[in-house]
């Protein structure tokens, strides 16, 4: 059922998307290799995981590596890799310690083992947080998780556990990565991109969209807050009449 109309009113966006994008243009500004910026884009991460939970967020959803990434030069994408795991080995503690809980989405079967294995760790141990949920996208694509739920549907029908003609919306998205977590609210983008390069592409049917000219290592707690003030001044109508 599609919510009601509504304006972003004063409450924190349950859900915030962030495509973090503009590590490689901060790095050149400067000089430096792309890995710098990518490295200084841990930083804003933590920040951001921070901010979100003090704003009262509920979910957060990091792009973090799309499927489209792995086209990337070898050395940038094994940098990437290594930078996520020192993330995942860093942070979990902390992580844990302030009630966040941890889950992946994307396409396992690419990621190197010993990343699942702290990936897999992580989600096990934070499993029963309940202040936040963090959710990193990796080797995700929206497009990728339309498919395996299609296939996964048309699965059913051929083992005859699904009549076709019955199939909902609600039939996909249990199907999903997201499965059980709200669509998102408000969806950011760094770097002054407007595109969603296959992110969350069925989610994100009605999310408020901001985008922001800020590179993502530069980005902290006023751009978060920003956006949500943004979002706030925002009238969602879902394709009904102004509640304004
Ligand atoms: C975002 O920054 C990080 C990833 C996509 C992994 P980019 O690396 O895309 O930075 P730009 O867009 O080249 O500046
Ligand atoms: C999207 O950024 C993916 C992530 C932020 C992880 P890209 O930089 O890869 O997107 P394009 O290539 O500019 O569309
Ligand atoms: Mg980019």
């Amino acid at each position: 059922m599609e919510p009601a109309p509504s304006t972003g009113g004063a409450r924190p966006p349950v859900h915030v998307a962030i495509i973090m994008d503009g590590n490689g243009r901060w790095a050149r500004s400067r000089g430096l290799p792309r890995v710098a910026g990518h490295r200084r884009g841990v930083d804003a991460v933590r920040r951001t995981v921070r901010a979100a939970g003090e704003l009262g967020v509920e979910y957060l959803t990091l792009f973090s590596f799309s499927s489209e990434n792995w086209r990337r030069p070898f050395e940038e994408v094994q940098e990437l890799m290594k930078l996520l795991r020192f993330y995942l080995r860093n942070e979990l503690e902390e992580l844990h310690r302030n009630g966040v809980r941890f889950r992946m989405i994307g396409d396992r079967a690419r990621l190197p083992d010993d990343i699942i294995a702290l990936i897999d760790e992580a989600e096990v141990k934070t499993v029963s947080n309940k202040r936040l949920t963090l959710m990193i996208a990796l080797s995700y694509g929206g497009r990728d998780e339309i498919v395996l739920a299609a296939r996964k549907l048309a699965q059913a029908a051929k083992d005859g556990s699904l009549d076709p003609a019955t199939i909902s919306a609600e039939d996909i998205e249990r199907r999903l990565d997201t499965a059980g977590v709200p669509d998102p609210d408000l969806l950011i983008r760094t770097s002054g991109e407007q595109r969603l390069s296959n992110f969350l592409l069925w989610q994100s049917a009605y999310a408020e969209m901001v985008f922001l000219d800020r590179l993502w290592p530069d980005f902290d707690k006023a751009d978060l807050e920003q956006a949500v003030v943004e979002f706030q001044s925002r009238d969602r109508r879902y394709g009904s009449v102004s509640s304004r």
